[in-house]
């Protein structure tokens, strides 16, 4: 048997998941769940960066909730490890460590830390330093391929550059990762402004910009009946503006058709019948997955054997990472009695939620 390709793969615990999480990241981890060894997070540290999501309880909430999507989009615990980044206290430890090698200069051309900053008054550190934390995630577990948005690539190109530093200046510790982006087109859009991309952050409060993967099928149907279309009063699939093009890119996405049959349904269609043929298939594929969302939501302790399990084989990955990089660093130092401190910790944990 050849060895598996092993890939991590994160998502915030923020805002409303959507159809386009779903195509573009959740579904093509559950279809190569065979192919990959796969390591899939709920990313709740960098949650944290924004501080409009620490409100605690909710927080928490939304951490069940991102796990209950995974497995009902069809993650199976059997074949790939699913727990909660601050499960795992490695991933903090590393981050700080690659801090210490990653200059500010690289950091400063994040496009996305300027987009995220922008606006606002406070600017925590973390949102600058929130690429090294990614970086971490991925390292600590020599992850070969990060199926991601094609948002995300710079910061996988950035998670590059450093492990290379890192290898250069301290011994080859880390794998060098592979990004694995999804196809540019099929880039998902907001439904009443097609113009931005399809949001998890304003989706949360703009009712009718998104298709939330475990929203009421009456809402999809309401939502997309809003859409945005063009002038036009039929489809012109070679020139279809970008709201039309938008609702075929959905419907390609779930449908996995090909263009000349997406093309030859549509073709001199009126608008009407796009919504509703986009409607169908889009609850075609959610409304399972919302029915056992809601099943999984009700099954607390479920959730948490899934997430024990992940996290244990993940913290045994991770630590030996750590200690690698510890080696390397001439900052291998441990006390037995830090077990101790462990226990206690761990005891004092599970009295919480
Ligand atoms: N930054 C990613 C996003 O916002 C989430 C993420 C965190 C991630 N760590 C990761 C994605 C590691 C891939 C690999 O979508």
């Amino acid at each position: 048997m050849t060895k598996k390709i092993r890939v991590f793969s994160g998502i915030q615990p923020t805002g409303k998941l959507h159809v386009g999480n779903y195509t573009g990241a959740l579904s093509t981890w559950v279809a190569q769940q065979d192919n990959f060894e796969g390591i899939y997070c709920v990313v709740d540290l960098h949650a944290l960066t924004i501080p409009e999501n620490v409100v605690p309880a909710k927080l928490n909430e939304k951490v069940w909730k991102a796990v209950s999507i995974y497995l009902a989009a069809g993650l199976d615990p059997k074949k790939s490890d699913i727990f909660i980044q601050s499960m795992v206290p490695e991933h903090s430890e590393l981050a700080w460590i690659l801090n210490c090698v990653t200059p500010m200069g690289w950091l400063n051309r994040m496009t996305q830390f300027k987009a995220k900053s922008a606006n606002r008054e406070n600017v925590g550190t973390g949102l600058f330093t929130y690429p090294t934390l990614m970086a971490a995630d991925i390292l600590l577990y020599d992850a070969e391929k990060v199926p991601a948005g094609d948002d995300q690539k710079q910061h996988i190109e950035l998670t590059r550059d450093i492990a290379e530093r890192f290898n250069t200046m301290f011994g080859k510790v880390f794998t060098i990762p592979e990004p694995m982006i999804g196809k540019a087109g099929a880039r998902i859009m907001g439904l009443d402004d097609p113009s931005k991309k399809m949001s998890k952050s304003v989706g949360e409060v703009t009712l009718y910009h998104s298709i939330g993967i475990v929203d009421e099928p009456d809402l999809i149907a309401k939502s997309i009946k809003k859409a945005k279309t063009d002038l036009g009063p039929v489809v012109v699939y070679d020139a279809a503006g970008e709201g039309v093009r938008n609702l075929l890119n959905i419907y390609q996405a779930v449908t996995k058709e090909t263009d000349d049959q997406v093309k030859e349904k549509f073709e001199g269609k009126g608008y009407g019948f796009l919504k509703k043929e986009v409607t169908e298939a889009v609850c075609e594929v959610l409304a399972p997955v919302r029915q056992r969302y809601l099943a999984l939501m009700e099954d607390r302790a479920y959730l948490k054997s899934v997430v024990n399990k992940g996290a244990e084989h993940a913290h045994l990955l991770a630590s030996k990472k750590v200690s690698q990089v510890r080696d390397a660093l001439g900052i291998s130092f441990s006390s037995p009695n830090l077990e101790k401190a462990f226990f206690l910790r761990k005891e004092l944990l599970s009295k919480t939620r």
